[in-house]
């Protein structure tokens, strides 16, 4: 039985950060994981350049059953500090949108500073390791079996991510150790996840696929202006993979085709036109989109129609359109998780499980999701910051 300080399963973005983080303190560390390729969901992030953080990191901008529960680990580590170690990695980056950050040249990057960091703070990093049989014995270590034997820390930290994207080695490993340990786990569901139509409505919507425009979608309290992308199977795009996160089976979307434009006004403008209204709308809309459209809301008119009752009906389906999604495309589709080991079983300032002294939970296994734009690379990076400055 080999000893260390600390063993970190899950050599992922959170996993990694707080490998290097207890590893620059002094801590042996050993870093475990059951893949070939350190870190692959960062590699496949962010279409090859990694949206590592997002400049606007705050508590709104996460779901949780305690929304506050992320501060203290987002105070401590803060998207500055991220850019301060890119900075010392001589890594460039740019700003795309919305505070959203991106890598200039590869998400490997991010990947080779994080690995050498962690060289740096003298990790024992190994990969291609299956886990077994996880123990704490009554002198309070941990035990792990591997496929490499046996290794035994006071401190054990769980980096396993969450369950999108199956087929590039994500596991349930982490609910099903905090079960173990007698943590509860809140219900999970894919998030930042496209929606799929009844099939009626897939027909139907059928010759739309790849058409995208600006929409604002809601579900609830929650609202996202951004694109909205039409696909074979249902709707997807920033806007949609926004809502997806709090979007619950049953729940119908309302969508507002054409956010901020007053389209009473704009119909009061164009009054006794004989154009069609597809022309009228071709300037907000693609014209594949609004002929579609109109013609399945049996609003296909003429400007000169749209009188009376008819403008109130007119504005209501454009700004209120209602959509009601059958399901989503699921973990193989999906950014991330929602859910995870619950926020009420783990110390917010340390990410230490309350009362299993010495096992700590950080990243996305843990209850706490960020909405699209750079939020869950964050996460990653604060709550293994403070779990590595603890553990
Ligand atoms: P992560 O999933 O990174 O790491 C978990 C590690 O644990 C993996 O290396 C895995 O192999 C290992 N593991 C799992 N089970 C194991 C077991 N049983 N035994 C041993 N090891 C095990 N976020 C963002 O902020 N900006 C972005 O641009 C993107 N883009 C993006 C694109 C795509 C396609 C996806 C799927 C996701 C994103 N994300 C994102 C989300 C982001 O990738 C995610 O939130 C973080 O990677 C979570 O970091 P973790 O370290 O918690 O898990």
């Amino acid at each position: 039985m080999q000893r260390f300080d600390v063993i970190v399963i899950g050599a992922g973005a959170a996993g990694m950060m707080c490998a290097a983080t207890a590893g620059a303190r002094g801590r042996s560390v050993l870093l475990l994981d059951h893949a070939v390729k350190l870190a692959e969901k960062i590699r496949i992030s962010g279409g090859g350049r990694c949206n590592f953080t997002n400049s606007g990191a705050r508590a709104d901008c996460y779901l949780s059953e305690n929304p506050h529960f992320c501060r203290s680990a987002l105070s401590q580590y803060t998207p500055q500090d991220f850019l301060a170690l890119m900075a010392r990695h001589g890594v460039a980056w740019h700003e795309k949108k919305l505070g959203q950050l991106f890598c200039d040249d590869s998400s490997e990057q991010v990947i080779a500073l994080l690995d050498a960091e962690c060289s740096a703070a003298g990790v024992d990093r190994r990969m291609g390791v299956e886990v077994g049989e996880v123990a704490r014995g009554e002198d309070g270590l941990f035990t792990v079996a591997t496929s490499e034997g046996g290794f035994a820390a006071g401190s054990l930290v769980v980096a396993t991510g969450g369950l999108s994207i199956p087929q590039i080695g994500a596991t349930p490993f982490g609910y099903r150790l905090a079960e173990q340990f007698g943590l509860e786990v809140t219900p999970l569901a894919p998030a930042l996840v496209p929606l799929t139509f009844h099939a009626d409505d897939a027909e139907r919507f059928a010759p739309l696929a790849g058409v995208s425009l600006d929409a604002e979608v809601s579900c609830g309290k929650a609202s996202f202006r951004e694109s909205l992308l039409f696909t074979h199977k249902g709707l997807s795009g920033p806007a949609i993979l926004q809502i997806s996160s709090y979007w619950q089976p049953g729940d119908a979307l309302t969508v507002d085709l054409l956010p901020g434009v007053d389209v009473e006004a704009l119909l009061a403008g164009n009054a006794g036109s004989a154009q069609r209204l597809a022309n009228l709308l071709g300037e907000y809309w693609p014209k594949r989109f609004a002929d579609a459209w109109l013609a399945q809301q049996q609003m296909d008119w003429k400007v000169s129609e749209v009188t009376g009752r008819r403008v109130q009906k007119f504005s209501d389906a454009v700004h209120h359109w209602r959509v009601l999604p059958n399901g989503t495309q699921g973990y193989r589709k999906a950014e991330v998780t929602r859910g995870g080991v619950s926020t009420r079983a783990l110390s917010s300032k340390t990410m230490e499980a309350r009362g299993v002294p010495g096992l700590f939970f950080v990243g996305e296994v843990v209850d706490v999701t960020g909405h699209l734009g750079g939020y869950n690379f964050q996460w990653a990076w604060s709550s293994g910051f403070v779990a590595g400055k603890n553990c």
